[in-house]
């Protein structure tokens, strides 16, 4: 890894699209930085596989992004980040390694005489991270673990009735419920927003993107890799996909989707 500098690009990487919601807000957050994204389609989803395999997925993906001399790694990934970051961290220990967790802080601070719910994938929920960060900020929160639910974003249906039917059944235990916050606990929830507002008028929809990448620009400060050259426009970002031509399709539709922030 020597041939490092500031101007290496930014590995990110997900089960999938996901992560294109968090790319988005690194390519707003950092105008000077340069991207290689790769979703795993093919292996999708993460959510329901056993911890070791997804361990083994994560580190098939990491070592090909050092191959194309990544300066640094984001896991765009909430549930890959549960079962993989720490070991990853541990095997390269020079490299800096950002991940995710469900914003269950940040909902913390939201959180009265009502319920917070969580809503992640099986496996983030069933695992210690998760469980760690509950123990801190679990007051009040639902946990609901969501199968199938990321499909929707994967195949780039964001609205219509069977994503509604979806949530109806998700969301019908609590509807007496005063709800305070929702966590988009994985990052293809994201792109589902509009449709999980549409259940809670009002409520704040919390995902962990925003505070992910300020993360990122501060551990690229700490090992003075942050760049400060504006690249070109043609070499800025490099979208790759174990799914082929239509994962990498549907990326770039979300990277154009029109994200409400209040929705
Ligand atoms: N996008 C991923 C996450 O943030 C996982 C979706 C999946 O592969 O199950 O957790």
């Amino acid at each position: 890894m020597d041939k490092l500098n500031r101007l290496s690009p930014i590995g990110m990487f997900d089960s999938g699209v996901g992560g294109i919601s968090v790319l988005r807000e690194a390519l707003t957050q950092l105008p000077c930085e340069r991207f290689i994204f790769y979703g795993d389609t093919a292996n999708a989803p993460y959510g329901t596989k056993a911890r070791e395999e997804v361990l083994s997925l994560s580190r098939y993906i990491v070592e090909m992004l050092i191959k194309q001399d990544c300066k640094a790694i984001v896991i765009a990934c909430n549930t890959a980040t549960s079962a993989a970051a720490a070991t990853l961290r541990s095997q390269y220990p020079d490299l800096p390694i950002i991940g995710m967790e469900p914003a269950l802080k940040p909902a913390h601070q939201l959180h009265q005489d009502g319920i917070v719910l969580s809503l992640a994938t099986p496996g983030t929920i069933a695992g210690e991270k998760y469980a760690h960060l509950y123990a801190l900020y679990g007051q009040g929160v639902v946990s609901l673990p969501c199968p199938g639910l990321m499909e929707f974003a994967e195949r780039g249906e964001l609205t219509g009735e069977p994503l509604r039917a979806y949530l109806a059944r998700l969301f019908a235990p609590y509807a007496d419920r005063k709800v305070e916050a929702v966590v988009l606990g994985c990052t293809h929830y994201v792109f589902l927003k509009q449709a999980i507002a549409a259940f809670f008028p009002g409520v704040p929809l919390i995902d962990g993107n925003e505070g992910t990448v300020r993360q990122l620009r501060r551990r690229l400060e700490e090992v003075d890799l942050l760049s400060d050259t504006k690249p070109q426009s043609d070499t800025r970002l490099t979208l790759m996909s174990s799914g082929g031509e239509k994962a990498v399709e549907t990326m770039r539709l979300l990277l154009q989707w029109k994200d409400n922030k209040n929705a």
